[in-house]
């Protein structure tokens, strides 16, 4: 498949006080589907966004009844955080959309410590 676009994978950053958040979407072409390449796009940028990007959570949205991208969600160790009734209004009948997310609990960095050296200056 070199030099052929079968998807893409996007992850876009929030700002201000969520700038360390951010939103994952992805598609595969139909004719590509089913050979495990959302699942491996998914767990790459995941790996990036914690590493070289410094992110500390990325999460998607996702209609309820789309079951490939939940599984491949769930494969890549993304945990359901919660439903949003009747988010969406597509062909005429709401839906269900869900959130998933993967957050890097192990991260304590050089941009949380100067907020823990406030806290414990404050509190002298
Ligand atoms: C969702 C999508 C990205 C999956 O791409 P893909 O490359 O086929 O995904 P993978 O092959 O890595 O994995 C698909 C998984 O879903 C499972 N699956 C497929 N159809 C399913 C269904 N209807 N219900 C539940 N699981 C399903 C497969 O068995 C596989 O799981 P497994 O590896 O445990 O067997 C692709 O279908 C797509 O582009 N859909 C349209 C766009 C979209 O929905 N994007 C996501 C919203 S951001």
């Amino acid at each position: 498949m070199n030099d052929i676009v079968v998807g893409n994978i996007t992850l876009e950053q929030k700002d201000d006080v969520r700038r360390r958040s951010a939103l994952l979407s992805y598609w595969v072409g139909a004719e590509y589907r089913g050979r495990g390449i959302a699942t491996h796009a998914v767990k790459e940028i995941t790996r990036i966004a914690f590493g070289d990007l410094n992110l500390h959570r990325v999460y998607a949205k996702i209609h309820a009844t789309n079951g490939a991208s939940i599984k491949v969600l769930e494969n890549a160790g993304y945990a359901h955080e919660g439903t949003f009734k009747d988010a969406v209004f597509k062909n005429g009948v709401f839906l269900d959309q869900v959130l998933y997310a993967k957050v890097d609990f192990g991260t304590v960095d050089s941009e949380v410590k100067p907020c823990l050296q406030m806290q414990d200056s404050s509190s002298m």
